[in-house]
């Protein structure tokens, strides 16, 4: 049975946009079922249904953007106070930058 992989990410400018599109082709490319969304539209039933996550988020001043800073704060808090867990799922991250060096420990 083919797995769910959700890729969830923030982008002003569309680089990162650009990015989870990508991804989302290679994944549905390997079988596998893609669910996509902006961290504003995810919602704490799209990361328990999915296998797999994949975040992504523009490198802002050499971390990620507040928004899914904010996203990820408030839900890990949710998971921790509602006993939710994605223990046994992939996860992963990618990030677009505006430079050569900056972002690679995002
Ligand atoms: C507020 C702000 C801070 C940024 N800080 C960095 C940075 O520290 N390092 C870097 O390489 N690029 C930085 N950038 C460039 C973005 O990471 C880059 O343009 C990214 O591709 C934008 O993604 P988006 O098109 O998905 O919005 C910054 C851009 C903005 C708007």
């Amino acid at each position: 049975m083919a797995s769910t992989v959700l890729i969830v990410y923030y982008s002003k400018k569309g680089a990162t946009e650009k990015m989870a599109l990508e991804i989302a082709k290679g994944v549905k490319d390997s079988g596998e079922n893609v669910v996509i969304k902006t961290f504003a539209d995810c919602t704490v039933t799209d990361l328990l249904s999915a296998d797999a996550v994949a975040f992504g988020s523009p490198t802002y001043y050499s971390n990620i953007a507040w928004q899914p800073k904010k996203f990820l704060d408030e839900m890990i808090f949710d998971f921790y106070a509602r006993g939710y867990s994605l223990k046994g799922r992939l996860c992963g991250c990618f990030t677009s930058t505006g430079g050569y060096d900056d972002g690679r420990d995002v």
